[in-house]
């Protein structure tokens, strides 16, 4: 059998893929190109935004395995066999990656950073007051890998952090809430919300003028998940109104973000690249190798997306 890996990888990533991948699945037959190998030879699938129809055609396909942690875009492809179990990427150095973002962030924003270097640029030496990091309120959305190794590193650091979800499952100094209708409780209460929602149908646009509009005068938002959860006019609107005082933004609707886009030259937006918590080949590799293994031995897959709730 093989292991198609379908990815739109530039030849660096291939560079740094390959090596982690053969050495975490000795003995298994990787290919890259599906005419390498009879279609149904190909049992798994390693695969990052593969193109439209890579997965076509393979009758042997039994585990699609993503390289990334959100699935949406899988989902969204009609052309990804449906009936086929879909894992996704979860690895404590991803999770780590994150929190290490979004603590950057909320210190940033905590600490007047992102402002110090606005006035760097205009030469101008103004220290403000300090604010201490107990009086500070962050919500972190989202309390699945990401979300919750996020919270925990948040409340460790001194903030009073909230969390919010679809279960009332809470974590350890984490005040949770549940469902749609608390949402305007927790975000109403937060100086800096973090995004780690799935893209998913009920989460699609959540950041529209409406949302905005609950949080507190003069908070920020931290996007760390999918540039769809954000109705991109009505932030534009919102950071115009001074309603919302600064955005820290990873992800876009198109990635890259087009050259012209405001987001570019905005004075309260951080842009990065998407980069808050890129999957590392060295550790994602031997998380793959564990899926594989319990395909072949017969075992329970880890990490299956359930397709019905999209996450
Ligand atoms: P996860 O483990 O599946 O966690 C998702 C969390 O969102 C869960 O706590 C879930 O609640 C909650 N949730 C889902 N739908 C909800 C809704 N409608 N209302 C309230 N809560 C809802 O996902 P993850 O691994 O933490 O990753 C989260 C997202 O981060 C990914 O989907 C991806 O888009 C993004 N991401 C971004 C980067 C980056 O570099 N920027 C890297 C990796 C991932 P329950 O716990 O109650 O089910
Ligand atoms: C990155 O955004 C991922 O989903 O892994």
């Amino acid at each position: 059998m093989a292991i198609l890996v379908a990815a739109d990888f530039a030849s660096d990533e291939w560079a740094a893929w390959w090596p982690c991948l053969e050495a975490a699945l000795p003995g298994e037959r990787l290919v890259r190109d599906r005419s390498a190998c009879r279609a149904e030879e190909i049992d798994i699938a390693l695969v990052a935004n593969p193109p439209a129809g890579a997965l076509q055609g393979l009758a042997s396909l039994k585990l699609i395995q993503s390289l990334w942690a959100g699935v949406d875009r899988l989902l969204g492809d009609p052309t990804v066999p449906a009936t086929v179990p879909l894992a996704r990427m979860v690895d404590p150095a991803m999770n780590r990656s994150m929190a290490e973002t979004a603590l950057w962030a909320m210190l940033s924003l905590q600490r007047g950073f992102f402002g110090y270097a606005a006035q760097q640029r205009q030469r101008r030496w103004q220290p403000h007051a300090p604010v201490r990091a107990g009086e500070q309120t962050v919500a972190v959305l989202g309390l699945g890998q990401m979300g919750s190794c996020v919270a925990l590193t948040l409340a460790a650091h001194g903030y009073r952090v909230l969390g919010w979800r679809t279960r009332g499952v809470g974590l350890d100094g984490v005040a949770t809430q549940a469902g749609a209708s608390a949402l305007p409780q927790v975000l109403a209460q937060a100086q800096v919300v973090v995004n780690l929602l799935p893209l998913t149908a009920a989460t699609a646009g959540l950041f529209s003028a409406g949302t905005l509009a609950t949080m507190p005068p003069g908070s920020s938002l931290v996007n760390l998940a999918r540039g769809a959860h954000v109705v991109d006019a009505d932030l534009l609107a919102a950071l115009g109104s001074g309603h919302i005082a600064h955005a820290v933004l990873d992800v876009f609707h198109t990635e890259p973000l087009p050259v012209d886009h405001p987001f570019w030259s905005h004075p309260q937006v951080t842009v990065l690249p998407h980069v808050a918590a890129p999957t590392d080949p060295r550790s994602a590799a031997l998380v793959v190798a564990a899926n594989v293994r319990s395909l072949r031995e017969g075992g329970a897959l880890s990490h299956c997306v359930d397709r019905a709730r999209g996450y």
